[in-house]
């Protein structure tokens, strides 16, 4: 049986924070290692233009990125791991579903309606003020990332749903005028995987300035974990372990039998000040050797390039003859025989 491909990128406008670990990063390393599936893993740089115009954060995240997924052990050998920007085959399959896309399809995005909703709240502003035409048709540029591959599963958080939807829309378009050329994807939402609290006890996000970065030196890493919200019960109040950041924290990086031992201290009344060192302990026994890596890596950014560079070589191995057929499919092939 052919193996479900199971593709996802990620944008590169920031620094990899627990959060992001615990939700996609580390099961996407985990699934690298199954034999079973055959993972596409690339850096969304075109993706991050649409969010962010200073050169020299696009340029850092997306070698912290790298930096990170290979310092926690992706396997390259059954992943194909890439930068977007390395795939140039992604941007002329854009412009070919670009042209099949409907306008009233990409009205309805909801990043693009959010942002016209945002204007029209600003009194006599116009409603496109500042939204490009990167921002409009981005799911079509997301849509090509993924039918250039036919890939079957793209994990993705909620907010992506319907960005997946669109995809197969558009594929499902291009292949009713064209023909069967594209595999219609699905998205694997993970409701039991795990959604960090971050430090104010929201959900651990960029946007909420509430991040612990992943990679924090250790001395960081405690102050930080330090920080967290709790409510102000003294030591030896019985506390409960629903709706606590340190506790659904906790929960993420231990495992089920640990975790009961904590629950039963906090009946008995741990104190928040302990209950933070155990945290801390249990967070940077995971983390501080890829920490180790990943500094070692940053400081070798030819090594990382090499690895990407691998990873284009197999992406485009695919990429290459595809979009021929598809350039052939629509009528813009070269003349004559070969
Ligand atoms: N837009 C996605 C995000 O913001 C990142 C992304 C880009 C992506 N291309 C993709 C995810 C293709 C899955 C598949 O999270």
């Amino acid at each position: 049986m052919k193996k479900a491909i199971v593709l996802t990128g990620i944008t590169t406008t920031g620094t990899p924070h627990l959060g992001n670990y615990v939700g996609a990063i580390r099961p996407a390393i985990n699934a690298s290692h199954d034999a079973n599936v055959s993972p596409f893993y690339f850096l969304a740089d075109y993706h991050a233009l649409i969010k962010c115009q200073e050169p020299e954060r696009v340029r850092l995240s997306s070698l912290e990125i790298a930096a990170t997924w290979l310092a926690l052990g992706l396997d390259t050998d059954n992943a194909v791991f890439y930068r977007q920007s390395d795939v140039p085959e992604i941007l002329e399959l854009t412009w070919l579903l670009t042209c099949v896309t409907s306008k009233g399809l990409m009205n309805r995005s909801h990043a693009y309606k959010a942002a016209v909703a945002e204007n029209e709240e600003t009194a006599g502003n116009d409603p496109d003020t500042g939204i490009t035409m990167g921002l409009f048709s981005y799911p079509i540029l997301m849509a090509a990332d993924i039918l250039l591959f036919n890939a079957n599963k793209i994990p993705v958080g909620k907010d992506q749903l319907q960005h997946i939807e669109m995809a197969r829309d558009i594929g499902a378009r291009f292949n009713h005028i064209y023909g069967e050329h594209f595999t219609l994807p699905e998205a694997v939402i993970d409701e039991n995987g795990a959604i960090l609290q971050g430090l104010d006890g929201r959900k651990m996000s960029k946007s909420y300035n509430n991040t612990i970065p992943l990679f924090e030196p250790e001395k960081k890493l405690k102050k930080l974990i330090n920080k967290i919200k709790t409510n102000s019960l003294e030591p030896h109040e019985p506390k409960d372990t629903s709706d606590c950041t340190l506790f659904s924290m906790y929960q993420a990086f231990a495992n089920a039998d640990v975790v009961a031992e904590i629950a039963k201290r906090y009946q008995e009344g741990i104190g928040w000040g302990e209950m933070k060192a155990i945290l801390f302990e249990k967070v940077n026994a995971e983390v501080a050797p890829a920490r180790e890596r990943y500094e070692e890596l940053l400081l070798q950014p030819d090594l990382i390039e090499e690895k990407l560079q691998i990873g284009a070589a197999k992406a485009r191995a695919i990429s290459q003859p595809f979009i021929s057929q598809l350039r052939e499919a629509v009528g813009i092939s070269r003349f004559g025989g070969k």
